[in-house]
């Protein structure tokens, strides 16, 4: 299997463990680092709406908790819709990637798009000097 076929079943297993009431629409997100490691995470929902974590959300979480700071690939997948990032996730994608982060957008087949971070958020906010 590939590198990218790896993060497709990363993220596709992840998405089975969503905790997705309320919506019903489970997300799974998977992304590699620049050394290979692979980090993952599923939507989180809860009765006060706010409170919810997206998939990537979670996925960062896992990542910046193991000490890792670079995202060098990523999978995003929910189920027939095409789940594009919502504009916080973009946030940090942006934060923790480059422009050159290219987001793979998949169904439960596979891959369907995929979507470099400068696609995605122009003109990202950026508090960083460099
Ligand atoms: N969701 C994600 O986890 N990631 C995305 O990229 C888009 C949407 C979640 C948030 C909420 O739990 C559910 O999908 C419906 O919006």
């Amino acid at each position: 299997m590939s590198d990218l076929d790896d993060l497709f079943e990363a993220a596709k297993a992840v998405r089975e463990k969503a905790y997705a009431p309320y919506s019903n629409f489970l997300v799974g997100a998977a992304f590699r680092t620049p050394d290979g490691t692979i980090f993952t995470g599923c939507n989180v929902e809860n009765a006060s709406y706010p409170v919810s974590v997206c998939a990537e959300g979670g996925a960062v979480s896992a990542m910046i908790a193991a000490g890792y700071t670079r995202i060098a690939e990523a999978v995003v997948i929910g189920d027939a819709a095409l789940c594009t990032p919502c504009g916080m996730c973009r946030q940090r994608f942006s934060e923790f990637g480059t422009k050159d982060l290219v987001v793979h957008v998949a169904d439960l087949d596979g891959i369907k798009r995929s979507f470099t971070m400068d696609e995605l958020l122009p003109a990202a906010f950026e508090l960083k000097d460099e």
